[in-house]
């Protein structure tokens, strides 16, 4: 049986995504490169945002083409959208075969090949593939669900409370990676800094995988601004494999609006987070999501987010226009900035972004840095950003950079000879 994985949203419904690919094919199935060579898609969705939600829709609406071609092909919905419309969807689109959604993640394997086997009444073919996942960086979740209340935010009722894997478990997968192939791991989670297990938090964690046989680097994403203690900030700095990197979602930069949202702290305290981390952990580089245009956000309180990124100097934001998502507290609010207006700000909260980068990318020009080889020529600092050379390294490799010359979001250099062996 091939499959093919088609993920839109975050790196949390992408690890969904691989991982269920990644067990299938211990079950025997192998990977499709496109649909049209594919017996069954599995298609992970986001609902994090209206937009988001209609772009799932119209795919799965296209996909009723390629189901028509061959009506034993098994089409699968996973993921937020699955979780939020349910049989909705399968009402709405009679030709998606099996609706999974995302509390059920943990099983999203176990259910495909289940409903694949009760409908075709046998069990796949084996057509065995070389097991496990294969890249250079991988995700691993180490924890589903949220159990925050920020008022805009349709994640905990679709993904449902937080759940933390044990870390036994986690070290045990993460092994098996690095025994597969990975150099790089990207610890998820939608408050990743929330991880528990017994009197274990992140920061021990961190510290257990650092000493992991093969691990070149490691990540986590995202941390909740109202968790990061010292203690994360230690083990950032003093784990070999912790990069100089960390995404720090802060939102809005007004506090009456981060009250409203029920962040759970005010500007001048996600400031001072980001101050003590800069002192704690050398040279690192941070990133953001800002959400523009929440209900009642005035133009002075919208400088005022202007003014938090002037001062955050992210070297990345991803900003959004603020979509009301159903059943959300925030929903109730009127959502009253005008369609123009949240467009002129999210475009002005670019612009001081894509200043940021690009000085912290021109910063980075006459440097060496550390880059791990994803391709031969292509691959990404220790502090996230994108690298490329021209003479080939092998992927999984660390190697020193020259840095030359930049581009909108990505450094050019020369490799000099790799140092690791
Ligand atoms: N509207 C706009 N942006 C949102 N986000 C989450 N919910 C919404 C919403 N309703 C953004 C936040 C979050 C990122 C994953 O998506 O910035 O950090
Ligand atoms: Fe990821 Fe959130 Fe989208 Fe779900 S709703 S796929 S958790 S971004």
């Amino acid at each position: 049986m091939k499959l093919h994985a088609i993920t839109l949203g975050c790196q949390m419904s992408a690890a969904d995504g691989s991982e269920t690919l990644a067990r299938l094919r211990e079950r025997g199935w192998a990977a499709a490169e496109s649909p049209e060579d594919a017996d069954a898609i599995f298609l992970t969705t986001c609902s994090v945002r209206d937009h988001a939600e209609q772009r799932a829709l119209s795919l799965i609406g296209r996909l009723r083409e390629w189901k028509a071609k061959d009506p034993k092909r098994f089409l699968v919905v996973a993921g937020c959208v699955a979780e939020r419309l349910g049989q909705r969807l399968a009402k709405r689109f009679p030709h998606v075969d099996l609706v999974l959604g995302s509390k059920k993640a943990g099983s999203y394997a176990d259910l495909v090949a289940e409903a694949f086997a009760v409908r075709n009444s046998e069990s796949p073919k084996a057509i065995r593939n070389p097991a496990g996942g294969d890249s250079v960086v991988q995700s691993l979740t180490i924890m589903r669900g949220c159990s925050c209340a920020c008022s805009y935010c349709i994640v905990p009722s679709v993904r449902g409370p937080e759940l933390c894997r044990p870390a036994d478990e986690i070290l045990a997968e993460a092994r098996a990676r690095l025994a597969g192939g990975a150099r790089e791991l990207i610890l998820l989670g939608q408050r990743v800094n929330a991880w528990r297990d017994g009197d274990r938090d992140l920061a021990g964690l961190l510290r257990e995988l650092d000493s992991l046989p093969g691990l070149a680097r490691l990540r986590f994403m995202s941390p909740h601004p109202a968790l990061c203690d010292e203690r994360l900030f230690a083990a950032l700095a003093g784990c070999r494999t912790a990069c100089e990197w960390l995404h720090l979602p802060v939102q809005s930069g007004s506090d009456r609006l981060l009250g409203l949202m029920g962040r759970g702290y005010t500007r001048g305290q996600f400031l001072d987070t980001a101050r003590r981390l800069r002192a704690a952990v050398r040279g690192v580089v941070v990133s953001t999501d800002i959400i523009v245009g929440f209900p009642s956000e005035t133009e002075a309180e919208f400088a005022e987010t202007l003014g938090l990124v002037s001062e955050l100097r992210p070297a990345t934001a991803f900003c959004f226009k603020y979509s009301g998502r159903e059943g959300t507290p925030a929903a109730e609010l009127a959502d009253d900035v005008p369609a123009a207006v949240k467009e002129a700000r999210l475009a002005a909260v670019n612009a001081v972004v894509d200043r940021h980068t690009a000085q912290a990318l021109q910063e980075a020009v006459g440097s060496m840095v550390e880059v791990l080889a994803e391709t031969p020529t292509f691959g990404r600092t220790r502090t996230g950003f994108k690298a490329r050379w021209k003479s080939p390294v092998a992927a999984g490799r660390l190697a020193p950079l020259r840095v030359t010359a930049a581009t909108r979001r990505t450094l050019l250099g020369d490799i000099h000879e790799p140092h690791d062996p």
